[in-house]
């Protein structure tokens, strides 16, 4: 028996980063994951690439900030597997550079806002009626330490919407508690996906991982991980708690 045999899982945006080491984790566990984003040829290649390794996974493509494109996706894994038992909600990112507030221009706010806290909350909408309905399945969410202190790194309009959907992981963990369905949240510091390491020079590397009690920076494993344990039976007593996958730099 693996952690997570026989559940049908979702992971947002899974089709690279952070959300494909979960993808990929969840389905090593037992899971039959379907792999996420807007770009279809992404998502089949992930998937494709999981079913070689032995696991069982389908690519379900639509935007989150759009609920039609939501249900539709959520559509797209029932008609093919049933209902979600594992949903991941992890499709998400900054769409701003950190600046003094009076520089913010308000289409930047709203697009980070929209594609953080408003796709969590629409992807929550679309499928905890039906979990509720079961009365089965678990949540997990993805904040940032960004949404846990604050930080001159950290764009504003990205760390306000962070800061929400861990808020609104704890309210939808307190409502859909009595219906045993578990919500909860992870908050990662700087993750080593294969655009950061692409993105940000390897000087600063060091001296971000430097600025860490356990002295490196995350990978998409560190994340899948604390996902997999929250996902499983393991994690069976624990609703509405925010996990600092952050190699100690955030301390709260
Ligand atoms: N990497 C880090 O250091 C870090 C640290 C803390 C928190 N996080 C959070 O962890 C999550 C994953 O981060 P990442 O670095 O792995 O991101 P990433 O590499 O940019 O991947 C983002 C994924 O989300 C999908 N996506 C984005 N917006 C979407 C939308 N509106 N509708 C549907 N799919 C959408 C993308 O797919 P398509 O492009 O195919 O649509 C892609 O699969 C994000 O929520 C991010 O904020 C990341």
């Amino acid at each position: 028996m693996s952690a997570l045999d026989g559940q049908a899982a979702l992971v947002t945006g899974s089709t690279r980063g952070i959300g494909a080491g979960i993808a990929a984790e969840f389905a090593r566990r037992g899971a039959a994951v379907a792999v996420h984003g807007r770009d279809q040829a992404a998502a089949d290649t992930v998937a494709a690439a999981i079913i070689r390794d032995g696991g069982k996974a389908m690519a379900a493509t639509g935007d989150l900030t759009d609920f039609g494109q939501v249900e539709s996706v959520r559509r797209q894994i029932e008609d093919a597997w049933g209902p979600v038992s594992i949903l991941v909600a992890n499709a998400g990112g900054s769409f701003t550079p950190p600046a003094p507030l009076e520089q913010i221009p308000e289409d930047g706010w709203r697009a980070t806002v929209d594609g953080n806290l408003l796709a969590t909350f629409l992807t929550l909408k679309s499928f905890l009626p039906g979990m509720k309905e079961r009365r089965q399945g678990t949540i997990i969410t993805i904040g940032s330490a960004a949404g846990r202190r604050a930080d001159p790194r950290s764009p504003i309009p990205y760390a306000a919407a962070k800061a929400g959907i861990a808020m609104l992981t704890q309210d939808v963990a307190a409502q859909a508690g009595p219906f045993g369905i578990r919500v909860n949240c992870i908050t990662p510091e700087t993750i080593l996906t294969e655009r950061n390491q692409d993105r940000i020079p390897a000087g600063q590397q060091a001296s971000l991982a430097d600025a860490h009690p356990l002295k490196r920076l995350g990978t998409p494993q560190d994340v899948a991980a604390a996902a997999t344990f929250l996902a499983s039976d393991a994690a069976a007593w624990i609703t509405g708690v925010i996990i600092d996958v952050a190699g100690g730099a955030v301390l709260v």
